[in-house]
């Protein structure tokens, strides 16, 4: 089926995904493409809904695997009533995070398993992978600096970092596991080099003819 390019980021918090979305955002319009960027739970009134559930301090006994469920559940929503439709029409997706932070978060470090989160979300989003997945690599910890910068961490971020470091593993072997769709990108780098770097490998991918994008006609 002909449609849309989809492409997702992935990577610790401040690993610099918005600063690339924001940017790539630009260089498609710029070539007069449609696109729409989206994050989960993706702004649909019906994710947000379940995404309150697994927010609200209320829910202190909420399991791992409610948890996985939830986050697949606003995920199907979401595909549904936003990235489906907008691929079919041939626009541009770019979603910070999908279902790759699912099987590495709750996967992996929370250990539910990641090919147990994997086919749970392969029902949730219907075929719409991602085409192309760039996982931004820096240690969680250096990345975390950029966010909350100078500060020293105290016990319980030092528990956070632990935490954070498993998703970094689990990214990494997510990495072995599909290495034609994800391309790891040294996020240590300058943010032009960065940019640099996603806009070759997009625009080789938009060369390949095998997505129906359109050129918005503004007439
Ligand atoms: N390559 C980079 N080098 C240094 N700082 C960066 C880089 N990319 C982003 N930043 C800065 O780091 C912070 C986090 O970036 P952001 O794009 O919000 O990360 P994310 O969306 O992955 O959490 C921002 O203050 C941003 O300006
Ligand atoms: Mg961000």
């Amino acid at each position: 089926m002909m449609r849309g390019l989809f492409i997702s980021m992935e990577g610790s918090d401040g690993s610099g995904k918005t600063t690339q979305i924001e940017r790539l955002k630009d260089y498609f319009l710029n070539k007069g493409y449609e696109v729409i960027i989206t994050r989960e739970p993706g702004g649909t009134l019906i994710s947000e809904q379940i995404r309150n559930i697994v927010l609200d301090v209320k829910n202190e006994v909420l399991s791992d695997m409610t948890e996985t469920l939830l986050y697949a559940a606003s995920r199907a929503q979401h595909v549904e009533e936003k990235i489906k439709p907008a691929l079919e029409s041939g626009k541009i997706v770019i979603s910070d995070r999908f279902v790759d932070s699912s099987i590495v978060y709750q996967g992996y470090a929370r250990g539910i398993g990641m090919d147990i989160v994997e086919a749970i979300n392969s029902y949730a989003v219907q075929g719409f992978m991602p085409d192309i997945t760039f996982f931004f690599d820096i240690e969680p910890e250096l990345a975390m600096k950029r966010k909350n910068s100078q500060k020293s961490l105290d016990r319980l971020e030092q528990e956070h970092i632990s935490f954070h470091n498993k998703v970094y593993e689990g990214y990494k072997i997510l990495l072995k596991k599909y290495p034609e769709r994800i391309k790891s990108i040294n996020a240590r780098q300058s943010i032009d080099n960065i940019y640099e770097q996603i806009i070759k490998e997009v625009s080789s991918l938009l060369k390949e003819d095998a997505y129906e994008t359109h050129i918005c006609d503004h007439s």
